[in-house]
């Protein structure tokens, strides 16, 4: 296979990004006129099809050898392979989105090998833009200044889950085992030592998996954790956080190096020391409580 031009095509998916912020910022969006997947709390909106098009028809002009999988496309059974891949979210935070809520973003990965080298992702609200590429760092560039990540040049050490801002997502399943699981952890995190909980700072809920590692790269949140997100929440903020020094192990206890369809996540920001040990007390926090989704 011949090289591929990483920069080049970090390039065009930026491009591609502010277009479709300028769709999704002209869209009216309501909870009248939005359609329902799974259940009532998983929205999608003619605007998440319609980015989700021009998406893959620019993307697949430029590149029609590489595969795509995006969310609004997705059918089961459809597997990442080693190819040349665009996993891409066209709206991330949906519900923030039919509700004007300022937390949504179009998600734009490129996997290779099955592993994130390019992400790209935007908050069109905000107009926050998060850019990596595997080995060349991660960046913001807000108000028209480009910052490098993690924004503090020396993040602090990472001691315990009580000094952390953890974020973490409701998700649309409100009943059976992985409701179940949530709840007891967010209850673990947030009781107190003497309860035998974490304690942690305070919890999250941004509504946007690809929001929520953006922050953890930037190091404004310590870790996010989450069950029942896909390849297309994960895949452009896992390249970011890992190029600011952040790491990505399976939501679930016992997997350092998981996979991009596992579907359950744990990111801790990048830090001199602790990482692992954030990881572990999570781990321990979750216990047997395995979430188990299909991937
Ligand atoms: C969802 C968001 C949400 C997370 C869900 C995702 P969508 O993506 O990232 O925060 O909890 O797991 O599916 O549906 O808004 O694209």
């Amino acid at each position: 296979m011949a090289e591929i031009n990483l920069q080049e095509i970090h390039d065009l998916l930026i491009s591609v990004a502010h277009e479709a912020g300028r769709m999704m910022m002209a869209a009216t969006p309501s909870y009248l006129s939005s359609g329902t997947k799974k259940n009532s709390a998983d929205l999608v909106t003619e605007t998440d099809q319609a980015v989700e098009k021009l998406v893959s028809t620019r993307l697949l002009s430029a590149y029609p050898t590489f595969k795509f999988i995006g969310e609004e496309t997705y059918y089961q059974g459809q597997k990442l392979t080693e190819e040349p891949t665009f996993i891409v979210d066209p709206i991330d935070g949906t519900t923030n989105f039919v509700h004007t809520y300022p937390a949504f973003c179009i998600s734009l990965g490129l996997a290779v090998n099955k592993s994130a080298a390019v992400g790209v992702i935007y908050n069109p609200f905000l107009d926050e833009l998060y850019t990596g590429i595997k080995g060349k760092g991660s960046f913001v560039t807000r108000n028209g200044t480009k910052l490098r990540l993690p924004l503090k040049q020396e993040p602090e050490p990472l001691k315990d889950l009580s000094t952390c801002l953890v974020g973490t997502e409701w998700g649309s399943d409100r009943s059976g085992n992985n409701f179940a699981v949530k709840t007891k952890v967010f209850s673990k995190l947030a009781a107190s030592k003497d309860d035998g909980g974490a304690m942690v700072h305070s919890i999250r809920s941004g509504g946007s998996a690809a929001l929520n590692l953006v922050l953890v790269a930037a190091g404004q949140q310590d870790v996010f954790w989450e069950g029942g997100c896909w390849a297309w929440d994960v895949c452009a903020g896992w390249c970011i956080l890992v190029e600011a020094g952040g790491i990505m192990v399976d939501g679930n206890p016992g997997d350092w190096q998981p996979t991009m369809e596992g579907r359950t996540y744990l990111a801790v920001r990048g830090a001199p020391s602790g990482q692992r040990d954030i990881v572990e007390e999570m781990w321990k926090v979750i216990g047997d409580g395995k979430m188990i989704y299909e991937s």
